[in-house]
């Protein structure tokens, strides 16, 4: 039940982050591990709907032992990043896609949905108040992770009756420790991320916590990110634990796995097919085979791969690794077309470049 829109309270941290310390952190602060002095938190009972909206001091919340995420898993998240552009003014990347795919994220989840409005609302405030946290690290931005758990006290396996919206900020340079220019892939054969009629497409916390073992499977073999093959057949490619990807040819074409339901439909890859095709480039949402990769990776058809998401923006697949061995793109480092394609999304976001999509939503 969604009723009337509630108005968002401020109070202010008493506390903030002491202004040296804060710009010893924004000037190196890696992802996601520091965060902004507030939070957004608005409440939803059944029957009453949304309500007690504010902006508040950021600090722990208090769970009940039996609250309904502690045990089902019943939780769903976004990601998306708010800039300073070049003319000072700060901007988010495609909010209203986000607000959308949150609320097709809580519809999967039999969660009630949250106003588009309030979701826009709750991050626009929440950037205001914590406008002094932008980066000063080249390329730096706040990743804004708005997300939602049921918080009903009840062991009974339904959908909960309450629930918490919460909005926490981070400001981040790169997603890649390395700083690698290109990164590696480990092809997962034990494990796959969804299965059709399941949660892939939607971005709920439990696709995460089922990557982690195949994640941690990469690492041990070296590779910066796992990629995940189709769970019926292990043949096609669907998409990395947290990025989509993109393969380019060597007639100038794209290709990108189609969105069948078990992977999450990326604003990023929307955004990046969107460019390519504006520059007249060829963009197929066709099945591409762990085969197929290979053989193309060796005879030259495929020159570069790459995986994007709000995260990595746009980060070139070097190696792909797997039992079977290792291949690379071209020379395993990145791309011409994955650079120029990444400039051009980056300099939109980044009010660079025109924005002819209207994707930058200003706040003032
Ligand atoms: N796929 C997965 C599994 C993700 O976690 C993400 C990141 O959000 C993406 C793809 C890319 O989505 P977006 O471009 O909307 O950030
Ligand atoms: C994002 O890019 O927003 C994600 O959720 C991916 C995650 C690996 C941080």
């Amino acid at each position: 039940m969604a009723s009337a829109l509630p108005a968002f309270t401020l109070e202010r941290n008493p506390q903030p982050v002491a202004i040296a310390e804060r710009a010893k952190l924004l000037a190196d602060p890696g992802f996601g591990r520091v965060f902004t002095d507030h939070m957004a938190i608005v409440r939803y009972t059944e029957g009453k709907g949304w309500h007690d909206a504010r902006i508040a001091p950021r600090k722990p919340i208090a769970l009940d032992p039996a609250s309904a995420v502690l045990h089902y898993a019943q939780e769903i998240f976004e990601g998306l990043k708010a800039y300073r552009l070049a003319d000072g003014t700060m901007a988010m990347f495609r909010p209203d896609a986000n607000a959308r795919r949150f609320n097709q994220s809580a519809e999967r989840l039999a969660m009630p949905k949250l106003p588009e409005e309030t979701f826009l609302e709750s991050i626009r405030q929440l950037v205001r108040v914590d406008r002094d946290w932008f980066p000063t690290v080249e390329g730096g931005s706040l990743y804004i992770r708005p997300f939602m758990f049921a918080n009903e006290v009840f062991l009974g396996v339904k959908p909960s009756a309450e629930y918490l919206y919460l909005v926490i900020i981070s400001p981040v340079g790169g997603y890649f420790k390395s700083g690698a220019s290109a990164v590696s892939i480990w092809v997962s054969q034990s494990y796959t991320r969804a299965a059709p009629g399941g949660t892939g497409a939607a971005k709920c916390g439990g696709n995460y916590a089922a990557s982690l073992v195949a994640q941690a499977e990469a690492s041990r073999h070296g590779c910066d990110q796992v990629v995940f093959l189709d769970a019926a057949s292990h043949k096609w490619v669907e998409e990395l634990g947290g990025m989509n990807v993109f393969f380019a040819f060597d007639d100038g074409s794209l290709q990108t796995p189609p969105l069948s339901g078990t992977i999450l439909p990326g604003i990023t890859r929307d955004s990046l097919m969107t460019l390519a095709r504006a520059e007249g480039l060829t963009v197929r949402e066709e099945p591409y085979s762990i085969d197929q990769w290979r053989a193309d990776a060796a005879s030259g058809r495929l020159t570069e791969a790459f995986a994007c998401g709000t995260a990595a923006v746009v980060t070139p697949i070097g190696t792909v690794k797997s039992p079977e061995g290792e291949f690379k793109m071209g020379t395993g480092g990145p791309g011409q077309t994955t650079m120029r394609i990444k400039q051009k999304l980056v300099d939109i976001q980044h009010g660079i470049a025109p924005d002819p999509h209207g994707w930058v939503s200003r706040i003032d």
